[in-house]
């Protein structure tokens, strides 16, 4: 079960938008009309936390400000979702599904990983604060499970050796590689095709006919 979020309670960390992403908020904005800026409230977020780390109070009234909601809206969205971090974090952000397919296929084997590489288990921060190790749910990614998020990139077909080795690579300093671990392409099945493996366009290819049908020899009507 993914903790649940708290909202920070001092208004630390002041905030506003940096010179660069006043532009950017203008370009989101300018995506709604008028009246609906509070559809920009998550990528008004995403690009704060982007800029500063995490959704502070400063931040939530920033967001506020440019998008005339009342700030209960704001707040509705930056704990709802999990991708936004409602205090500071270390600059490599692990998240681990371990959603029911994750959890199946041995996500306790890729948080083991982490415990052993950086010493830390969900909602922690490594002591040297860097890596912060988060628990998420289903990532979309279920088809290449185990899986986990690392930054903006997702990390699939996981096991305890596989983790381990991408989690000592932030830890040296070493450039990471994204995608399937085994080397599968994209989501294809990781040995054989087990589907579709006859064109079913063809009689062979045992095209389906309802049993009723004409073409069945059936009236067709109920
Ligand atoms: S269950 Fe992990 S990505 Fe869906």
């Amino acid at each position: 079960m993914t903790a649940a979020k708290t909202i920070p309670d001092r208004a630390e960390t002041p905030f506003a938008f940096s010179d660069a992403n006043q532009a950017e908020v203008a370009r989101i904005l300018a995506k709604y009309p008028a009246g609906r800026e509070r559809s920009a409230i998550l990528p008004l977020l995403d690009l704060a936390q982007r800029q500063q780390g995490w959704i502070s109070r400063s931040v939530v009234e920033a967001v506020t400000a440019v998008t005339g909601c009342p700030p209960i809206h704001v707040w509705e969205v930056a704990t709802f979702y999990t991708m936004y971090n409602l205090a500071p974090i270390g600059a490599h952000h692990v998240q681990i599904c371990t959603n029911l397919s994750c959890w199946l296929r041995g996500s306790d084997e890729v948080l083991r990983a982490a415990r052993d590489v950086f010493g830390v288990g969900f909602g922690q921060t490594s002591a040297d604060g860097t890596v912060t190790v988060s628990q998420v749910e289903c990532l979309g990614a279920c088809v290449n499970a185990p899986m986990m998020q690392i930054g903006d990139d997702y990390f699939e077909d996981l096991d305890y050796d596989s983790a381990k080795a991408l989690f000592q690579a932030i830890k040296d300093g070493r450039p990471l590689t994204a995608g399937s671990q085994v080397g599968r392409q994209c989501s294809a099945p990781q040995d054989r095709m087990t589907t579709l493996t006859t064109d079913p366009t063809t009689a062979e290819g045992g095209r389906w006919t309802a049993p009723d049908s004409p073409a069945a020899g059936g009236s067709g009507a109920d």
